[in-house]
């Protein structure tokens, strides 16, 4: 696979465990007539896996291809005995494009640690989906002046255990946990600081070429009224946002500002 060359914005709503099927019908269609098909960036959505075949149905009704679908999670096993697990080859025959790995709820309740978020990064892979790998450090790790060591860990974690082909097609989501949720956003200096790491980190194993056409998000408590000064944040290619995107008039907003990031 070829480094990842699509370098437009992306606008990204994680719904977390919000909207079942009836809800994410009624959402596409609002959404649909709030926010019109733009070719200078992509919107992509993460429902819970329940409502996946819910939203790519409403998507088709409405005529809008041009909003992906991703996955929240996959399972590291593509099948077996795992009760409750999905795999990634069972979403992307659900019509699924896209999933996250290593989200940070999912590493804090459910246990995902560093090998399995690359586990699930290269079934992700296997099966034909864009992976969105997410990073990001906590306050306590933060306040220890442990930040480039988290993310260095984290990037390095995932990206080792890829091919060299692999590793140009990632999209990256850099999440400080203290901002997931909690209304208090990395500054835009923060956030820059920080995609730098993670692009640094990228070009220690992956080379400077990956490095420097990497793909990487901002995420925690992104909202209308901050989006422009995040997406004019040196290295902030696009947004994952959580909260705000779970109204359909906040989140138009959002993939709607006016500024492309500024490399
Ligand atoms: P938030 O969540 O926008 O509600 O802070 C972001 C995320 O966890 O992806």
């Amino acid at each position: 696979m070829m480094p990842n060359h699509d370098r437009r914005p992306v606008f990204a709503a994680n719904w977390k465990m919000h909207k079942g099927p009836q809800a994410t019908h009624e959402y596409v269609g609002a959404f649909a007539s709030l926010y019109e098909a733009r070719s200078d960036r992509r919107v992509v959505f993460f429902p819970p896996a329940i409502s996946l075949v819910a939203f790519r149905e409403a998507a088709a009704a409405a005529d809008r291809p041009d909003l992906e679908l991703g996955a929240q999670d996959v399972h590291t096993a593509t099948e077996g005995a795992h009760t409750s697990a999905i795999s990634a080859p069972m979403v992307a025959e659900a019509g699924v494009t896209w999933s996250l790995a290593g989200h940070s709820e999912r590493r804090r309740e459910f246990g995902d640690d560093d090998a399995a978020v690359a586990a699930k990064t290269g079934r992700i892979l296997e099966a034909g989906l864009a992976p969105v790998v997410c990073v990001g450090e906590t306050l306590e790790e933060r306040d220890a002046g442990n930040l480039r060591a988290v993310l260095e860990r984290q990037v390095s974690a995932v990206l080792s255990s890829l091919s060299p082909d692999q590793r140009g097609t990632l999209t990256w989501a850099y999440e400080p946990v203290w901002a997931i949720g909690t209304g208090r956003t990395a500054a835009p200096a923060d956030a820059s600081e920080a995609h730098a790491i993670v692009r640094e980190a990228i070009g220690a194993t992956a080379g400077g070429d990956i490095a420097a056409s990497a793909v990487i998000l901002y995420g925690g408590s992104v909202k209308p009224g901050n989006i422009d000064e995040l997406m004019a944040a040196t290295g902030v290619d696009g947004v994952l946002v959580g909260g705000a995107s779970l109204d359909p008039r906040d989140f138009a907003a959002i993939c709607a500002c006016g500024t492309d990031s500024e490399r």
